[in-house]
């Protein structure tokens, strides 16, 4: 197996991250199993100043800036833990996002005290944007999924999980830094391990392009789960993600729903819909799992309160 990372990187990165972010909780959930029918366990990543798991690779980025100034684009959880990373070492961080994006990730990132820019389009039209922000002020753009730093804080939650013999790992894929991270690991020290990216039937770009093994792009995209609404996958990430995934599957927004709810009620956790994505995965094909022991990375919980009220009503 030949990617972009490397084990011995990844966990030289560790001890790059404030540990507030690592050593997340991991446990088997038993009250979700019933509704299930499966052995179940949650990788937390929800507990944290930034409430995603984007911490862990916006420590790695920003103690590699010495003191430059950076700009990304996100649909809100990059920014927000970018801030919380530059804020802490007094960098400057100019974050780009739609202005469609979820109200209260964009009042974090201002809270944060990043410099708020924000687009009148998608995620895509934010990543052009802070592009050129970055060409002309000369200033480090940080691209989510393609700086492999990013993908390497992500993937020290595969260092976490690899203690635990999972028949199978459920990762929400968007940029693919969580998946390529996670799926590296996973597949270097734990190669029985099912590595199952799920992504919503409503931003299939990624998915396609793995089944496809090729770029495919979306001209628009139609989901609740906003961290994940990707149209133009990287190819450098897609070429990561085709050696070490197993699978990519799509669920329904339904599914996404159900399983948020689930996780309110059986977990006592507030999740945002991409944290829900392998719930979704698991109620949309039991069969596949059943008598499995599976484990799920509820990696974000910056839900809008009043759209989480609608959902899990
Ligand atoms: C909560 C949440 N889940 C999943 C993802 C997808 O992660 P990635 O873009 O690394 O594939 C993101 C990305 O921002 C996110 O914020």
């Amino acid at each position: 197996m030949q990617t972009r990372l490397d084990l011995a990187r990844i966990q030289a990165a560790r001890p790059l991250i404030d540990p507030i972010f690592l050593d997340t909780p991991l446990y088997r959930c038993e009250a979700l199993e019933p509704a299930l029918g499966c052995a179940v366990s949650i990788k937390l990543e929800t507990a944290n100043p930034v409430r995603s798991f984007k911490g862990r690779g916006t420590e790695v980025v920003a103690g590699g800036l010495a003191g430059q100034a950076a700009v990304c684009a996100s649909a809100g959880n990059l920014g927000q833990a970018l801030a919380w990373s530059a804020r802490g070492r007094g960098l400057d961080v100019t974050v780009v996002a739609s202005r469609y994006a979820t109200p209260a990730k964009l009042a974090r990132i201002r809270a944060l005290g990043a410099r708020l820019e924000l687009v009148d389009g998608d995620h895509e039209l934010a990543r052009e944007r802070a592009a050129a922000i970055a060409r002309h002020d000369g200033i480090r753009l940080v691209e989510d999924s393609l700086d492999v730093e990013t993908c390497e804080g992500a993937a020290t939650i595969g260092l976490e999980l690899v203690g635990t013999p999972f028949d199978a790992v459920l990762i929400a894929l968007g940029g693919g830094a969580l998946a390529t991270g996670v799926g590296h690991v996973v597949k270097t020290l734990a190669s029985g391990t099912e590595v199952i990216c799920v992504q919503p039937l409503g931003a299939p770009a990624m998915t396609r392009s793995w089944h496809e093994r090729r770029v495919v792009t979306t001209d628009t995209t139609d989901t609740i789960a906003d961290g994940v609404a990707g149209r133009r996958p990287i190819p450098e990430v897609l070429a990561d993600l085709l050696q070490v995934a197993d699978d990519a599957v799509l669920v329904r927004e339904s599914s996404i729903i159900a399983g948020m709810r689930l996780l309110f009620e059986h977990a006592g956790l507030v999740v945002e819909p991409s944290a829900a994505l392998g719930i979704a995965a698991l109620l949309e094909d039991p069969g596949r799992f059943a008598g499995k022991h599976v484990v799920t990375i509820v990696c974000g919980g910056n839900a809008d309160p009043a759209a989480f009220r609608r959902w899990v009503a």
